[in-house]
């Protein structure tokens, strides 16, 4: 059975980035695949310092809730990432996890996400579709330096007030066909 992983990058729960991601696991789930998520904002993530002593297969010396979350990443086949824009950019939360997949810039390490797929999805307030574009770029990037397979993506503009995606019929749609593409192993880039 295909494994996903939804991250949420959002610190609020119910929120829009909260509401797409599960979304994309109901989708995944519908066609058979086991899927969880995982709230960085209820977790200590804390700053990567470049000590790479995980490259020496060491663990983190942070010795925090990254741990658990590299043996969550290495054991599922498929990520889902969501993130609100906050100030342009991804939120400091998202920021932070990704600065500690550095864990798997060496050989060691790299088989826990070489060739998997990852979802992204983004949620913001303006409606000028170039305000998301660093935070999917940052993503496109940082996905194809980890050897990772951009599956798709869903991004949403608009999206002033908690809870608000649940009108965008069309979004929420998206979202769920992302998942079930992903739990047949396809995945298309579709933005919205
Ligand atoms: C600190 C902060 C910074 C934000 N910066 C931006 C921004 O630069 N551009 C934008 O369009 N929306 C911005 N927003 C709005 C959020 O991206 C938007 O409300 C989003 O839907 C929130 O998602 P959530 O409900 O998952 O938290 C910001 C919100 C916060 C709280």
């Amino acid at each position: 059975m295909i494994r996903i992983l939804g991250i949420v990058g959002s610190p609020r729960r119910g929120g829009n980035t909260d509401i797409l991601v599960e979304r994309v696991l109901a989708g995944a789930r519908e066609a058979g695949a086991n899927a969880e998520t995982v709230y960085l904002g209820g977790l200590t993530v804390k700053e990567c310092d470049g000590c790479h002593a995980c490259w020496q297969g060491r663990e983190c010396t942070k010795n925090d809730d990254m741990n658990a979350l590299y043996r969550a990443i290495n054991d599922a086949d498929a990520l889902v990432l969501g993130t609100p824009v906050y100030w342009y950019a991804p939120t400091a939360l998202m920021k932070g996890f990704v600065d500690r997949l550095v864990y798997y810039n060496c050989d060691r390490n790299r088989g826990g996400v070489r060739g998997k797929k990852a979802a992204v999805v983004v949620p913001y307030e303006e409606d000028d579709q170039a305000t998301a574009s660093p935070v999917v770029d940052f993503f496109v990037r940082s996905l194809r330096y980890l050897e990772m397979e951009l599956a798709g993506t869903v991004v949403v503009g608009g999206m002033a007030r908690k809870g608000q995606v649940l009108e965008r019929e069309d979004a929420l749609l998206v979202a769920a066909k992302l998942g079930q593409e992903l739990a047949s192993g396809r995945g298309t880039v579709k933005a919205i």
